[in-house]
């Protein structure tokens, strides 16, 4: 805490070398570590203050995905941070408990980086927000969720990056390991799953088919748990979910594609995440409230701004993302309704500093465990999402943030544009 009572973190981007695969290490970068990130876990209203320091060998930045806060504090492409040199981003936490993370934004490398292993978790925690599970490492446990390819010598591939989706790896890491396991403690457990691959898609649940409560999306509580037995989730996107465990049970998480896949989607290969090994005997654990404190299905207000955008293969509207140019403007608390028209194969749409209720896709109301807050979503070849967004508080005329497409090849090649709040 410093004088002005802000809490104050230094996070490092630094490079390492660590062992991922048994009697094999491979260059790696990471966030004050060798691979991957800390935790950050604030209360809302805490001030926070962070000192980012770049000790890459190439200018970075670091981006707060899915926190709202000022645009020259986003760390998006315009506040890159050259080697060497410290940025200080400052602001004051106010919205409701979310996992959201970090992760470099540097215009046409963000997918390097970020494979690399530059990426950590920021979580948010609400004192006036539902009781849940919040024992971190006992039964608050985050699972991110990253694909990778290694060659013949063990390392990170350095090819594979082209193509229609970039990387898309055939070994899937939970929290930098392969094989992940976990021993459960309590009678429930909540996981909060990240997707920060590359462009991988999963449709995260059980082996056995056991089903389970989806408490929160991406930037908030849902109204109520939704119970399920898949969860799907695309890069950026995050998902928290409630399982419940019988003492001396082993199960695996895994993720399973669609059943009706379509060629030339990105969801198509199965994997398994996390094997949970339940102790022998198991803490019980305070029920799960029946109202979670998220809002009601979103209603679209009368005379609602509609922007359109429509994708393809690698830009929006036709254009391919330009920093000196603002694409939309748009006025401080508006809400208004983005229409999204995917014309190609598989995209999602991420937003900064803002949260969205998915309103529809083709038409059809979204899952229900979709339906809570979010600042990403996935995109299916050629359908059309409607998103009613609510925009922040904080203005900046001429300082912009992003909207893109979250599989990080599509973003580095120019899916993306800029508006600002005014
Ligand atoms: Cu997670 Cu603009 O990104
Ligand atoms: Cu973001
Ligand atoms: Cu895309």
């Amino acid at each position: 805490t410093g004088p002005d009572g802000a809490r104050q973190f230094a996070l490092t981007l630094q490079t390492g070398r660590s062992e991922i695969l048994p009697g094999r290490s491979t260059a790696t970068w990471g966030i004050n570590g060798l691979h991957l990130g800390p935790v950050v876990r604030v209360r809302r209203g805490d001030r926070v203050r962070i000192a980012v320091t770049n000790r890459l060998p190439e200018a970075s930045t670091l981006h707060w995905h899915g926190l709202y806060l000022p645009a020259r504090m986003d760390g998006g492409p315009h506040q890159m941070i050259e080697p060497g040199a410290t940025w200080t981003p400052e602001w004051t936490v106010d919205q409701p408990a979310t996992t959201s993370w970090f992760h470099p934004h540097p215009h046409g490398r963000t997918a390097m980086h970020v494979y690399r292993g530059v990426a950590g978790l920021f979580l948010v925690d609400d004192p006036a927000g539902p009781p849940l599970p919040s024992r971190y490492g006992v039964d608050d446990i985050p699972l991110i969720v990253q694909d990778k390819a290694f060659d013949g010598d063990g390392e990170f591939t350095t090819g594979g990056f082209g193509g229609t989706f970039g990387m898309l790896g055939d070994t899937v890491l939970v929290n930098g390991t392969a094989g992940a396991r976990f021993e459960a403690t309590t009678s429930l457990v909540r996981f909060r799953l990240l997707n920060a691959s590359n462009a991988r898609v999963y449709r995260a649940g059980f082996a056995d088919g056991r089903s389970f409560r989806v408490v929160a999306t991406d930037s908030g509580p849902l109204a109520r748990p939704v119970t399920t037995d898949r969860v799907k989730i695309s890069p950026g996107e995050r998902a928290e979910i409630v399982v419940a465990f019988v003492p001396g049970e082993t199960v695996v998480m895994d993720s399973r594609g669609e059943p009706a896949r379509q060629a030339n989607d990105i969801e198509e290969e199965d994997f398994d995440l996390l094997t949970v090994v339940a102790a022998g005997r198991l803490a019980p654990s305070p029920a799960i409230p029946a109202a979670l404190g998220g809002g009601p299905p979103p209603v679209v207000p009368p005379g609602a701004r509609v922007r359109r955008f429509s994708l393809s293969g690698s830009e929006i509207n036709g254009r391919d993302m330009d920093l000196a140019r603002i694409d939309e403007v748009v006025p401080a608390g508006a809400h208004e309704i983005w229409e999204i028209d995917n014309t190609t194969y598989a995209h999602n749409f991420h937003v900064h500093d803002v949260t969205f209720r998915i309103l529809d896709i083709n038409g059809a109301p979204p899952p229900e465990y979709q339906a809570g807050p979010k600042d990403t979503v996935f995109i299916p070849k050629k359908a059309r999402v409607r998103l009613s967004i609510s925009f922040g508080k904080y203005t900046d005329a001429t300082m912009p943030y992003m909207y893109h497409c979250h599989i990080l090849r599509h973003e580095d090649r120019g899916m993306m544009g800029q508006f600002v709040v005014v």
